[in-house]
Formats: C-alpha cells, structure tokens, sequence
C-alpha cells in the first residue's frame, strides 16, 4: 500500500515537474524523435542499448552521425544534447566562450561542494569565473612543476625502472599489466602533485588507486530519475549514497596530504598542494574561490580532478597501445630497431625526452594509438549558455554539447582504411612524423584537456621506456582480442577500455 502511495506520488511528481518545466528549444539540427519525460530512448535501436548498463555511447553516436549527419541531437531523458562528428565544426564551436560551461549535474554537485544552484568547486566540472580561475592557475603551475624541469622527468624515469624492475620478476608468463601500469602512472602523478613518493606495493598507493577507479565507475551512476528529480532521486537511490560513499574516501585521502602540508609549511617545498596553499594565503575576496575555506574545498577538488583526469586516460591508454602492438608484431619490430639506433640498449640510459625528437616512428605510433584508441571517446559534455551559430548551424541556448570523438578518428572522410592500425599514415616522404589536426583525443578549443603536455610526455617516455626494455608478446594460448571499433561491450561510460587480455613479458637486454 505505502509502496503504491509512493509510486503515485512520484509519478505525479515527474508529470508535474515535465508539464511546468522548460519545452526545450525548438530549433534543434536534426535527430531520432522523441516522447515526454524519457526523451529519445524509446528510439533508440536494442543493439546500442545493454541491459542494467545504460547506452553504448560510442556505438549510439557513431549510428546518429551516419544517419543524421556532422551535427545532430538526441534528447537523452529531459536533455537535448548535441552531437558534432566533424572535425572542422567541433574546432570552431568549442573555440566560442558561450560553450566553455558545462551542465549542471545535480544532485552529484553536493559531492563537490556546489551551491544550490547546481554550480561546483574543482576544475572539470565548475563553470563561468571559478573555472576559469582554477583553470589558468593550475596550468600555470603543472608547467612550472611538471616536465619543463629536468629533474621532474628524472623522477619519471626512476618511476618507469621502478615499473620495469617490478615487471622483471614476472617475466616470460602471461600477465595482465593494467592495475601495475595505473599503479606507476599514479605515483608519478602523487609525486608531482603531492610531493612524495611510494613504493608500488605500499598499501596507500593501492588504497588510492582504487579509490579513483571507485570515482570514476560512481561517475556513471546517473539515471533518468538523477536528471528528472535530483532531490527525490537523491533520496532514494542506493547507487546515489554508494557513489558518495566513494567520492568522500577520496575526498578524506586528499584532505590528509592537505592537511599534513599545512601542518609542515616549508619553503623549500615545491609541489602543486605547497604552491596552491600559497596561493589561498594571497586571497582576502570572499567571492574568489580561492578563499580562505572555500580554496581548501577547491584544492581538494582540483587534485581530485588532476588524478581522475590523469590517471586512467595514460595508464588506459599505453594498455590499449600493447594491444595493438600484439596485433601488429611487425609494428614492434620497427620501434625496437629505432630505440636500438637513437638510444642503445643499456638499462642506465633508458628513452629521455631528447630522444623524442628523434624517435619519429615512436611517435608515429603513439598518434595512431590514440586516433585508434580514443580512450575519452565523447569527450566531457559542454552547455550553451546562449544562442549561437556556428557556420551553418544553430546551436540552442540551454542544450549539452557532445564532441563525437571516435566518429571523427574513423572517419573515412579524413582516415583511409580508418580501422587499420598503420602508424604509417603519420610519416612523411622522407620518414619524419607528421602531426594531425584531426587528432584530437584531448579535445579542443577553450576547454581542451589542461593535462595534454603531461600526459604526451608521461604516455611517450613510459611506453618508450617499457618497450625499450621488454618485447611484449601474445600467450600462445590466448586468441587476440578482437579489436575493431566498439566491438564489445565494455565500453558503455566515460573511459574506453581495452578488452582484457595477458600478455608475455621477453626481456631484450
Ligand atoms: C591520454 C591521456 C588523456 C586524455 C586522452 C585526456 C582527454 C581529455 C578530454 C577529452 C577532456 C575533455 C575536454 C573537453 O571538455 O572538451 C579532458 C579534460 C580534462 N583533463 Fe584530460 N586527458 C588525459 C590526461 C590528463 C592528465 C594527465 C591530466 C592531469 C594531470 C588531465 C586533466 C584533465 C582535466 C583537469 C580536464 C578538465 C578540463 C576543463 O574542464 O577545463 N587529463 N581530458
């Protein structure tokens, strides 16, 4: 009886708040049609949905831009969102400041301390003079601290021998190198962001690692009712108090490293938490979010957003790279004879960042891993705040924006053969690797990924550097794993992740 009751009332709720609420803009590019409440998801086709786990994104938006075209909409629940699948448009509409905000998304504000207008602290999902703010602040600090300054990159590569001694003891065996790899990249990322370093078996760093991964998994738990009534859905949703659950541990495990700065201030200290603090000292506006207690709130949402930001793209990302070279042992042919010529084979002088602007194949195959990989495959959703037109297009006030990420790395209009591995398509005649517009896994314009220097430096000295060291082989009785474009079905949230497989570690000096 209590349960019926409940059920009326929320059915009423979700009539009412659709019949008062906004109709939503009208002119609209094309896209499938839609019904009250539930938007375009009766349209869309069984084999882009999976069961208990929402859309499968990538595939869905790769069907939209074939039938709909470069720019197209779905209403995803109650929200019109638009996809762009062209490389050329997506450059000139994120370059405009009324699309660098991003939704709101509450009732998951609260977890980053937002107001009651839906707005948050940190980097990847604040809006308007806070974003831009912590953006600028951040950026200029990760140039200052990160691989500009040689012994920075030293510490990267004593991390990386770390890793490759590690993995010396479990040579010639199939493993899976997923959770080692995340574990190392995260401990570079702690050692630029907090300043100390663990040992890869240290129980905090597992604890960490895990915690972030916990985050971004809780990150997909949003569901129709999140998006119709926030408050109610809050209130009743398990997943909800679970994603929080995740969110706080995390929260407490930055809060720690905070708090032991402050407790020990020193001058000499040069990591992000020393200089951020500095930063909040020189802040007296209480309408800065820098100020005073609502900066603390910042800082810990920042480091929170630069290890989940950081983190899993890399470690996802050299993961997926392996694959391919399994797939393509003659790829691994070419990077060992080009790390033998430009650096040699000694263990104490492993791939440096001086080397990068000789190793053009290497290069050449980290471009074509990440066209393949597309491991951020819609990018992180946008909001228009007014009405704008990009060229030919309209783009509504109060829509989402989507960069179709994947659609534009295997389009045939800029890729021959877009679904080959062929680090070839990135040299030019005389050998020398030749960088593309049209990759773009960071995203592009106002608000493109703010860790992308890092993150190419990090991906390119780990990748050269474990490769400098193994051959990486298939187990002789393990099928590859199929490969082609969305081919499973594990790729439903934000990350796209390889499928799993082991793989044989042969030592090579
Ligand atoms: C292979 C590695 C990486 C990939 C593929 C990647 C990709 C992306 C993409 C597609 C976005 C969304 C941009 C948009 O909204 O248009 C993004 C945002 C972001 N990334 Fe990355 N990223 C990587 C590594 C990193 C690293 C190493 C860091 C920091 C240490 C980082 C921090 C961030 C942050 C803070 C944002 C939000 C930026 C903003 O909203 O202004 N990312 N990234």
């Amino acid at each position: 009886m209590w349960v019926l009751l409940a059920l009326l009332v929320l059915f009423c709720a979700v009539i009412a708040r659709f019949a008062t609420g906004p109709k939503g803009p009208t002119r609209l590019p094309p896209g499938p049609p839609r019904v009250p409440i539930i938007g375009s998801i009766p349209f869309v086709p069984r084999e882009f949905r999976i069961k208990g786990r929402g859309l499968h994104t990538p595939k869905l938006f790769h069907y939209l831009a074939r039938k709909y075209g470069p720019v197209c909409h779905i209403w995803l629940g109650p929200v019109p969102t638009i996809v762009i699948s062209d490389a050329k448009i997506l450059r000139e509409a994120f370059k405009s400041n009324n699309m660098s905000s991003r939704p709101i998304m509450k009732p998951f504000h609260e977890f980053r301390y937002g107001s009651q207008d839906g707005t948050q602290r940190g980097l990847v999902l604040s809006s308007g003079k806070e974003w831009e703010d912590q953006r600028k602040f951040t950026i200029k600090q990760l140039k200052g601290l990160g691989l500009a300054r040689k012994s920075m990159e030293s510490m990267i590569l004593y991390e990386i021998g770390q890793l490759a001694d590690l993995l010396t003891e479990e040579l010639d065996e199939p493993i899976d190198l997923c959770f080692k790899t995340n574990l190392s990249v995260v401990n570079a990322l702690w050692m630029i962001l907090v300043g100390e370093r663990l040992s890869l078996d240290d129980q905090r760093l597992i604890r960490i690692v895990q915690s972030i991964e916990n985050v971004l998994k809780s990150a997909q738990v949003a569901s129709l009712l999140a998006l119709l009534l926030p408050n109610v859905f809050k209130m009743i949703s398990p997943r909800f108090e679970r994603a929080k659950v995740m969110f706080e541990e995390c929260k407490s495990l930055m809060r720690t490293a905070i708090n032991a700065h402050i407790a020990s201030r020193d001058d000499n200290n040069s990591d992000f938490i020393h200089v951020y603090l500095n930063e909040i000292d020189q802040h007296d506006l209480e309408s800065s979010s820098f100020c005073g207690e609502k900066g603390l709130q910042s800082l810990e949402i920042v480091l929170i957003d630069l290890f989940i930001g950081g983190s899993e793209t890399t470690s996802t990302s050299i993961n997926w790279t392996i694959l391919y070279l399994l797939h393509n042992p003659e790829v691994q042919d070419k990077i060992h004879a080009e790390l033998d010529r430009v650096v040699g084979r000694s263990r104490d002088d492993p791939p440096n960042l001086c080397h990068n602007l000789e190793l053009d194949y290497m290069n050449a195959v980290i471009a074509e891993s990440m066209r393949k990989s597309t491991v951020v495959s819609s990018g992180v959703p946008h909001h228009v705040d007014e009405d704008t037109w990009i060229g030919d297009y309209f783009f509504p006030r109060g829509t989402s924006v989507m960069a179709n990420l994947t659609y534009i790395h295997h389009d045939p209009q800029l890729w021959e053969n877009p679904e080959e591995f062929n680090p070839d398509r990135f040299l030019g005649p005389s050998g020398h690797f030749v960088a593309s517009p049209n990759v773009m896994p960071f995203s592009v314009g106002k608000r493109f990924c703010l860790g992308k220097e890092l993150a190419e430096q990090e991906f390119y000295l780990f990748l050269s550097g474990l490769l400098h060291r193994f051959r990486f082989e298939n187990p002789p009785d393990q099928d590859l794993p199929n490969i082609s474009f969305c081919h499973d079905d594990v790729n439903t949230g934000f990350l796209r992740y390889p499928p799993s497989y082991n793989v044989i570690l042969r030592p090579r000096f």
